[in-house]
């Protein structure tokens, strides 16, 4: 494993084209939009200095981790000679089907084609390809050169092998990887959007305020941040995207989303992203006040 190859250069692209690239690997970027490109090698420059000005990273580490990372516009092209394909664009099932199918064309036989899906079947992923033994989740988490935790997804055809090649490589970017199988929400957010869904219920019902519930979490259960201000910021249409494949994946009415998260995905409120979600961002994120909405 040395040619890794990263669709999609977004939030999660780009953390994971530097994570490789520090750890020595060389990258290709490859995004259909030139300007994601540009814009995440800004961001990958703006954190590898933050790196350094805590002391993590040395300027030669930064200057090396740079010149590990090629961008291209052609996916053809990128996964051309890639070991390993890290797919992270767009949260959507047909763009996916169609990149992986793409790839069992272009990349090299013998390359492992892995996901960063947060909710998308691996065992579907896998089925439009000739290699689903090869097909993979790796799971990485936002921000990726922070978090230490890797979901690693077994869909119904991974191969031992695969999994085994996925789990020590993730050790090797000194990341923690945990071994989960395909079943809707995988296991991180099988747990995490119930309890934003839990905490959007009792918003609905009148039980306690925005900032009642978030405290509550917070100091109560030692969470860094309330289950509400979470879910703005990981923007309320992806929570309820997940939340919707959970509740059709299991048929269990358990996961249906609150009615007042698809009132505020439909209005276009959508957290940080939109500027309002439970809170209002219009003054940054360090200043939000709770949305009019929900003010007393
Ligand atoms: N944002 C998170 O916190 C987070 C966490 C874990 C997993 N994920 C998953 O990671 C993936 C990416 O999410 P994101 O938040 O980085 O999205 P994003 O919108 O920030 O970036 C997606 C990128 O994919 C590019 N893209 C779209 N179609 C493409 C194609 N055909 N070929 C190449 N590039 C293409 C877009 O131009 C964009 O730059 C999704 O599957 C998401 O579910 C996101």
């Amino acid at each position: 494993m040395k040619n890794i190859a990263v669709i999609g250069s977004g939030t999660m692209g780009n953390g994971i084209a530097h994570t490789f690239a520090q750890f020595g690997y060389q990258v290709n970027l490859i995004d259909v939009n030139n300007e994601a490109l540009e814009r995440a090698i800004s961001t990958i420059g703006k954190n590898l200095d933050r790196q350094v000005a805590k002391g993590t990273i040395t300027e030669a580490d930064k200057a090396n981790t740079l010149k590990n990372i090629s961008n291209f516009t052609q996916l053809s092209e990128g996964v051309a000679n890639a070991d390993l394909i890290v797919e992270a664009a767009t949260e959507n099932l047909e763009l996916k089907l169609k990149i992986f199918k793409d790839l069992d064309t272009f990349a090299k036989p013998e390359a492992i084609l892995a996901s960063n899906t947060s909710s998308i079947s691996i065992t579907k992923i896998a089925s439009v390809t000739n290699r689903g033994d090869k097909v993979i989740g790796m799971h990485f988490m936002n921000p990726v050169p922070v978090m230490k935790l890797v979901e690693v997804i077994r869909g119904y055809a991974t191969s031992d092998e695969t999994t085994a090649i996925v789990m020590d490589l993730s050790t090797k970017l000194s990341k923690a990887p945990v071994e989960v199988n395909d079943y809707p929400g995988f296991v991180a957010n099988r747990i995490l959007m119930p309890m934003i869904n839990e905490a959007i219920y009792t918003l609905y019902e009148s039980v306690a305020g925005v900032e009642e519930i978030d405290t509550v979490m917070k100091l109560g259960m030692a969470h860094p941040m309330g289950p509400l201000q979470l879910a703005d910021f990981i923007g309320l249409d992806v929570c309820l995207a997940i939340l919707n494949v959970l509740h059709d994946g299991f048929g269990n009415p358990k996961y249906a989303p609150c009615p007042l998260l698809v009132n505020m995905v439909t209005a276009g409120n959508k957290g940080v992203k939109s500027g309002e979600g439970f809170y209002n961002y219009a003054k940054g994120i360090k200043e939000a006040v709770v949305a009019s909405k929900f003010s007393k």
